[in-house]
């Protein structure tokens, strides 16, 4: 636990005035309220809770003067104790060549800038290899979790703050490697949003309808080289991912689909190539859920059930704090296959009240379900839409990439036993890693790829799954399991 005493002004909150002295609480709701994660306890002279705060602390906590850091706006001094964000994510990187043999000389850096982490890579662009990586949590979490909190913030006015904490993180990950982050050659993929930030832009029209970006052309801002992104919610991330992997090559048509939040989709070829977004929410990512957690150690990646008997894995091999993404899937799975979960996402009676219990502490409740049943049924049924809308069947498609950190780890079974993938896909996936930084390394290596991607941009065309009948149709579908 940490301590901080401070002044207040009586409008702003103990989460805002933590953030100015760069402290960072779990924020995943942005300061909204709604997600309880922001706890901080007041060393005496606790304010009032407030309705809100009683439905998200138990009584235990109120008593001990547990608050949540946003909904609170001290007004004089005041002091908390609290547990910081964490900061060890297990993210995807990249294999790298190492350092042996010497260099060249000539090196680049390329980066992905994720919403929850950003990676980098350090090359020797003349001898084509990767010399090193490094990841580190995006700082700016402390905002909230998901790229529509982000807007938010920014709109908000803090725009300016969340510039400086991505500059701030990747000029630590760029000299942490060895290099200057002012004269680097950096190449940079991110979803919109994270390149609208880092590079100071407008959000306001990002987060309305129809959504449109400032600027997502390719463009070389010192020596950093952004690259180009699609649309608002298929950024450059994703156009990386189909470089990466080639289908803008490739006579045979291809899939890709990032497993994340926005669950982004490509499928195509190199004459065409259609692209989606679906807001399948965080549950994958371990959001949402009410035991979840990111991928950090001591979450429960890996579960059995039988006969009621659960056996774990968790990341490290650490004691058990909570489930992550491949955990949930896991557990998901594993319910439905000792038939406590019915295929209408029914839950055994006797676990309705206080859910499925993995472990001391660690259940997964009837709303865990819901949250799994929207994101599952969200990338399946946008996945569908994007094939009709190509023209294409499960025969018809060579191979499916699955992007992300999530895609590496999956059980590819048990993903297709919840119904995320078809059966039919399942000898054609491929777990493409972060196909974001392999596409920003690519580009870095080699100007002429670069090219590939203004092509890629080019080559694809967005289809709006919201105003889809085939996608709305496929959705309630896919709800069941
Ligand atoms: Fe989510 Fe405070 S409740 S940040």
């Amino acid at each position: 636990m940490q301590r901080y005493t401070g002044e207040g002004n009586g409008k702003t909150t103990v989460l805002e005035l933590l953030q100015k002295e760069q402290i960072f609480l779990p924020a995943d709701c942005g300061g909204r309220g709604t997600c309880g994660k922001c706890k901080v306890q007041f060393l005496g002279g606790a304010p009032d809770p407030l309705e809100e705060e009683k439905k998200k602390l138990s009584e235990e906590q109120l008593a001990e003067g547990v608050r949540l850091a946003c909904r609170c706006c001290p007004d004089g001094p005041f002091e908390v104790a609290f547990e910081q964000a964490e900061e060890e994510i297990a993210v995807e990187t990249i294999q790298t060549d190492g350092r042996t043999g010497g260099s060249s000389g000539h090196h680049a850096v390329a980066i992905d800038i994720g919403t929850t982490t950003i990676a980098a890579a350090l090359l020797d662009t003349e001898r084509q290899q990767i010399l090193d990586s490094r990841t580190c949590v995006n700082h700016q979490r402390a905002y909230g979790a998901d790229v529509i909190s982000r807007i938010q913030a920014s709109n908000d006015g803090k725009g300016e703050e969340l510039q400086q904490l991505v500059q701030k993180d990747l000029q630590q990950l760029i000299t942490e490697m060895g290099e200057d982050p002012e004269t680097v050659p950096a190449v940079i993929a991110g979803n919109t949003t994270m390149e609208h930030l880092l590079q100071g832009l407008s959000c306001e029209t990002l987060g309305v309808a129809p959504f449109t970006p400032v600027d997502i052309s390719l463009h070389q801002k010192d020596n950093y080289l952004i690259l180009p992104g699609i649309s608002t919610y298929v950024g450059a991330d994703i156009v990386a991912g189909i470089v990466a992997s080639g289908m803008d090559q490739s006579e045979e048509v291809c899939m890709l689909i990032d497993l994340g939040t926005n669950g982004e989709m490509a499928i195509g070829n190199k004459d065409r190539i259609l692209v989606a977004s679906t807001a399948a929410g965080p549950a994958f990512e371990g959001g949402n859920i009410s035991c979840g957690v990111a991928g950090i150690p001591g979450a429960i990646s890996r579960v059995t059930v039988t006969d009621g008997a659960v056996q774990y894995e968790t990341i490290g091999d650490k004691e058990p704090v909570g489930l992550c993404g491949t955990g949930v899937l896991e557990i998901m799975y594993e319910l439905l296959k000792e038939e406590i979960v019915d295929e209408t996402g029914l839950m055994d009676d006797d676990y309705v009240d206080d859910g499925f219990p993995l472990t001391e502490g660690i259940v997964f409740t009837d709303r865990d379900i819901r949250e799994v049943q929207l994101a599952k049924s969200a990338i399946r049924a946008g996945a569908e839409t994007l094939m009709k809308e190509y023209g294409v069947t499960y025969e018809g498609i060579h191979r499916l990439y699955l992007a992300g950190g999530f895609g590496q780890k999956i059980d590819l079974k048990k993903a297709a036993g919840i119904g995320i993938l078809p059966e039919e896909l399942i000898e054609k996936t491929e777990a493409a890693g972060n196909s974001s930084l392999a596409g920003a390394v690519l580009a870095a290596c080699d100007p002429a790829v670069r090219q590939r991607f203004e092509q890629a941009v080019l080559l694809s065309e967005e289809v709006s799954l919201s105003e889809s009948r085939v996608f709305n149709d496929l959705y309630v579908e896919y709800m069941f399991f």
